[in-house]
């Protein structure tokens, strides 16, 4: 596995690697890898001849008083573990070497950037898109791996990606698990003991609203009174981002179950002073 740290060194690689034919899978990360984007890595694996992953911590997609600094980092532990799954080629550039210092562009998907977590979050996805299209033109890869718990972030991507006739394909994995449901996240590991264990509740609610659709409730805003009702309960719940049904192509809220054959069920909630974010596609 080759560690590559500056943007043109990456290119080089990645041309030749087309030159030879070789297929690029890409699995843009944060690092302090989990079993999430292990398994995005997997799926790279299978369908590509050749697997770059990128580590970035990218600064401007955190807003004002967020964790950027806090947010955890372990590179040698990444590294031992992508050179264990097989990652041929680590991207890791420096902030310094992605934005210089006198960076002014940056690339925005409207309307779907304002809404759920980009409500809660002003400036975050036009902080990933700029990123996000910033690595697929360093690493040009043929495929692009994003998993599906950050749902909002992959479908604002996918809208990039066709609106600016980017000629990669964009492919998700689903939502990785802990056995008690909390979907895994490197933020996990900001959580006390008695946080982790309330945690549990943001799956329990997801599935709750799974219940009492296919017991046959059509009307959303009862659904949500009496999840948002639930989560209010638990002692660990110290703020509800949002609580949204949305079309899951386009986001549209939707609020009496109509014609649709899918609902996404998607929620940003803080356990004390950690935000996690976890959706549910409901099919009926
Ligand atoms: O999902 C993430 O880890 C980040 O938002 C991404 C896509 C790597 C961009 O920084």
């Amino acid at each position: 596995m080759e560690i590559i740290e500056k943007i043109e060194d990456m290119r080089n690689k990645s041309r030749a690697l087309r030159e030879a034919n070789e297929t690029i899978g890409f699995v843009p990360t944060m690092g302090y890898l989990h079993e999430g984007h292990l398994s995005l890595i997997r799926m790279a694996k299978n369908e590509c001849s050749k697997v770059v992953m990128s580590i970035f911590v990218n600064p401007i997609q955190f807003g004002p008083g967020e964790d950027f600094e806090r947010y955890p980092r372990d590179f040698e532990r990444d590294c031992r573990i992508s050179e264990k799954e097989g990652v041929d080629y680590i991207f890791h550039p420096s902030s310094q070497e992605m934005y210089g210092e006198d960076y002014l562009t940056f690339v925005e998907v409207e309307k779907l950037s304002g809404i759920m977590c980009g409500a809660a979050r002003p400036g975050h996805f036009k902080g990933v898109c700029t990123v996000v299209l910033k690595l697929f033109n360093i690493v040009n890869p043929h495929v692009a791996y994003f998993g599906e718990k950050d749902y909002q972030q992959l479908v604002i991507i996918k809208k990039m990606v066709k609106d600016l006739n980017l000629p990669l394909l964009v492919k998700s994995g689903p939502t990785v698990r802990e056995k008690d449901g909390l979907a895994m996240s490197s933020r996990n590991k900001y959580l006390s003991r008695e946080e982790r264990k309330n945690a549990t509740v943001i799956y329990t609610c997801l599935n709750l609203v799974q219940e009492l659709i296919y017991k046959g409730e059509r009307d959303l805003s009862k659904i949500k009174k009496e999840v948002l009702d639930r989560l209010k309960e638990n002692e660990s719940v110290s703020k509800i981002d949002y609580f949204d049904f949305r079309d899951p192509e386009s986001l549209d809220e939707i609020e009496m179950i109509g014609k649709h054959g899918r609902i996404l069920a998607a929620t940003a909630v803080w356990i004390g002073s950690t935000r996690l974010i976890d959706n549910k596609i409901i099919e009926f």
